[in-house]
């Protein structure tokens, strides 16, 4: 075998993909290929598949109702607790939602990615793999018409009414993901921020490097060390969904534990009457299953042998599962009735003192002290009642005062909490589906301000004539054709495909918070604005038709493209679909909509100075061209055109490479990439350059990374030079004009055929 040929990868050496490999010896170069995440060759539903179509097929009643009756009918291979599913159904939900971060909108229900690595073997989703095996039927009884994303979400809220709690409605649109996220960073793996190497192993279960693999949760370490929850990460480290059930690090601190619970669930935009009114609400049903050690339980799905077909976690002792299942550790049910709605989590836990217990597989848990206090029936085992159980987590609500007097509100007003527990529910579920345009399905419930909504539009639209007509007005306004660019810029690039939040329709760039971003030069901001106003009411006047300032700053936007090709000798129109309307600020949630704003923007060479970052501004800059859906090429001509148009935030000199800034050239990449220059940093830290001609010693332009990474970067120098070329320019135009108008359709969800075609 020694002698066998490494090239197959049979015999010896590594298979396609594993390492070592470039991520390997160089794992800190800037992955241009984050930009291909779910790419559409591996979506085997093909290009031309519309979901909504196909989902609008179904029939969503009958479904609720099979949903309804699986939840009911228990199998042999994995029976449900207290003959219910449901509880088991509605973690499952939580799991997938409850991976979202408003910081940058990734992690969520939107994809299905539960079904993928890493979050299909992380340790807190024990057993999800099962939930999900479960429902396998019922989704191929419905076919490509209902997405995994979207029975998963469903099947736990179902579950919530199938157990007595009143929803909000639901509504299908999540689009299935077909590949594993291979970049989102999700945290440090062991506690306290140190890699799994640095750590100590844990005396049962080995070296935390080990327990990373099989999917294992490391519990080893300083339990009273402080640590930091990362920013902006909702997770208090990776393979969590949200916080240690035993407390930070399971030192058992039920302060500690609340002080986790408020900055994760902040982070997945729910305040602390959410947050208590979901936890709560949730522990109201089912049980955590702890009935054997850890140790004596098989990898995660992701390395589980052949035979498991997908599923881990195996479970020798007993039949493996029912009496003997073993998914967290802890041991117990919160309620004596964990199939139906009631206030019994929060009655018993005010009522009763809880002291520190340990399960059978040795995790920290609570029990009451009162021999008296009511037992829970056991969930396979006819006869046999157990003790009520709290976690650590569970105890934080009575011990935290802020949480306490919400705990005492919804302990005294069953109807409220019910209520409160229902929409925060509904948002739980919803959140990352983006505009109403999306949602499908019969019965989607209310609008919330946590939607983002817009208006409807209800007056004629304009038609081509008025375009252009409103076009050639723009450009006569009293602001430059820059100044009309840098406004449709702001109010379309807050767009991120992760939520699918933000972009220009509604036009909230108007409004506060938009108007007032640094990076959106303000004052330039509002007489752009505030000329467009002006010629909105001019236009509105006259009817039938109107123009929403939404339309109007995209449409000048275009008309200062356009004239900005001209000026550089092409003749080029910018597509525009109208359709978009203005929102109010009644409509508008401030607080929700300050996580947008672009901390660093390559595209305007922005950094902001006040956060302080342990990753490079282009690292940035390619998240964002990721959130933007852009390819490299689109993200490199939109970044060189940019420059030449002056784009810059505050109007500095900084990679705009060319003597004519205004006009639409590919001046930025030949000088970029011209042999001609010697590129040298102002200082070490190598934030800012000087472009000095080798010749003279002149230094002619001025540059940050942001701009250099398009030279340095390998894969990016290559469409650089391409556009630097004799013959690059028109394929820098054509791709830079294509990407402009893809960002300004990306929220136009509404507009699914022109979107599309953007
Ligand atoms: C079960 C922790 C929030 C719903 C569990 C289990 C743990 C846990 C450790 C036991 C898993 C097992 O061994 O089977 C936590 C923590 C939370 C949290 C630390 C946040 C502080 C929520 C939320 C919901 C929820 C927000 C839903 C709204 C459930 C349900 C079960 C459960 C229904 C029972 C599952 C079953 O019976 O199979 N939770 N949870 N949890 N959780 Fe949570």
């Amino acid at each position: 075998t020694q002698g066998a040929c490494p090239f197959r990868g049979t015999r010896i050496g590594g298979a396609q993909g594993s390492e070592p490999n470039v991520n390997h010896w160089w794992p800190n170069r800037l992955k241009v290929e984050a930009l291909y995440q779910d790419p559409p060759q591996s979506n085997p539903l093909g290009r031309d598949f519309d979901y909504a179509a196909a989902n609008a097929k179904i029939d969503h009643k009958a479904l609720w109702e099979d949903v309804r009756a699986f939840l009911h009918t228990p199998v042999d291979w994995w029976p449900s607790d207290y003959g219910h599913y449901g509880p088991q159904m509605n973690r499952m939900s939580w799991h997938s939602a409850g991976t979202y971060r408003i910081a940058d909108g990734r992690g969520g229900a939107g994809q299905g990615m539960q079904r993928f690595a890493p979050i299909n073997s992380w340790w807190d989703n024990g057993n999800t793999d099962k939930s999900r095996r479960l429902l396998a039927p019922i989704k191929a009884k419905y076919g490509a018409g209902l997405s995994w994303a979207d029975l998963i979400a469903l099947a736990g809220t179902v579950a919530l009414e199938d157990m007595g709690l009143p929803v909000q409605g639901f509504a299908y649109g999540r689009e299935d993901a077909w590949s594993a996220d291979v970049n989102t960073y999700w945290g440090p793996e062991g506690w306290f921020g140190k890699p799994p190497s640095e750590q100590p192993a844990d005396p049962q279960l080995g070296h935390p490097e080990q327990m990373v693999n099989r999917g294992l949760r490391w519990e080893g370490g300083p339990k009273d060390d402080h640590y930091d929850l990362e920013n902006p990460l909702a997770a208090s480290h990776q393979s969590l969904i949200y916080v240690d059930p035993e407390g930070p690090g399971g030192n058992g601190d039920p302060m500690d534990a609340a002080r986790d619970i408020r900055e994760t669930f902040a982070r997945m935009a729910m305040n602390d009457e959410e947050t208590l009114a979901l936890v709560a609400g949730g522990h109201a049903f089912g049980k955590s299953h702890g009935a054997v050690p850890a140790s004596e339980i098989g990898g995660a799905p992701e390395i589980a042998k052949m035979s498991e077909q997908g599923l881990g976690w195996s479970n020798p002792v007993g039949s493996g599962n029912a009496e003997h299942t073993m998914t967290n550790g802890i041991e117990g049910s919160w309620t004596p009735n964990p199939t139906q709605w009631d206030n019994d989590y929060l009655t018993n836990l005010f009522k009763f003192e809880w002291e520190q217990t340990k399960s059978p597989a040795g995790a920290l848990q609570w029990t009451p002290t009162d021999p008296d206090a009511p037992k829970t029936p056991d969930a396979h085992l006819p006869g046999v009642m157990n003790p009520l159980m709290m976690m650590t987590t569970d105890i934080a609500f009575k011990v935290d005062p802020a949480y306490r007097k919400i705990a005492e509100r919804f302990l005294e007003d069953f109807d409220y909490f019910t209520e409160t527990f229902s929409k925060a529910w509904h948002k739980l579920m919803h959140r990352d589906l983006g505009p109403t345009s999306r949602w499908l399905g019969p019965d989607q419930g209310d609008t919330f301000i946590w939607q983002d909504p817009v208006p409807e539009v209800d007056h004629p639209l304009i038609n081509e004539t008025q375009i252009a007509d409103l076009k050639t007005r723009a450009l006569d306004l009293d602001v430059s054709a820059t100044d009309l660019i840098a406004a449709a810029w702001a109010a379309a690039s807050t767009y991120r495909d992760s939520d699918k939040r933000g972009g220009a329709n509604g036009a909230r760039v108007q409004l506060a918070p938009q108007r007032g971003w640094t990076v959106n030069n303000p004052a330039r901001l509002d007489r752009v604005l505030n000329a467009l106003t002006g010629l909105k009411s001019d236009f509105d006047a006259k009817g039938p038709a109107k123009v929403s300032m939404a339309d109007l700053i995209v449409l000048a936007g275009c008309a200062g493209i356009e004239a900005a090709a001209k000026a550089g000798g092409h003749d080029v129109t910018v597509p525009f679909v109208p359709g978009r309307t203005d929102a109010t600020a009644d409509m508008t949630d401030d607080e929700s909509f300050e996580w947008l704003r672009p901390v660093v923007d390559g595209f305007r060479n922005y950094v902001d100075d006040a956060v302080g970052y342990s990753v490079s501004p282009e690292q940035i800059a390619l998240d964002k061209a990721a959130l933007l859906s852009l390819s490299a090429p689109e993200w490199t001509a939109l970044t060189g055109g940019l420059r030449v148009l002056d784009q810059n935030w505050d109007g500095s000199d900084k990679g705009v490479f060319t003597d004519r800034p205004g006009t639409l050239s590919a001046d930025f990449f030949r000088e970029l990439v011209s042999t001609d220059l010697d590129w040298q940093p102002e200082t070490d830290a190598e934030t800012a350059f000087d472009l000095v001609d080798r010749a003279t010693g002149q230094t002619r332009w001025h540059a940050t990374r942001l701009d250099l990474v398009f030279g340095a970067n390998a894969e990016l120098r290559q469409i650089s030079e391409l556009y630097a070329g004799v013959d690059g320019e028109r394929y820098f135009v054509d791709t830079f004009v294509r990407a402009w108008h893809k960002v300004m359709m990306l929220d136009r969800f509404d507009a699914k055929a022109e979107r599309k075609a953007a």
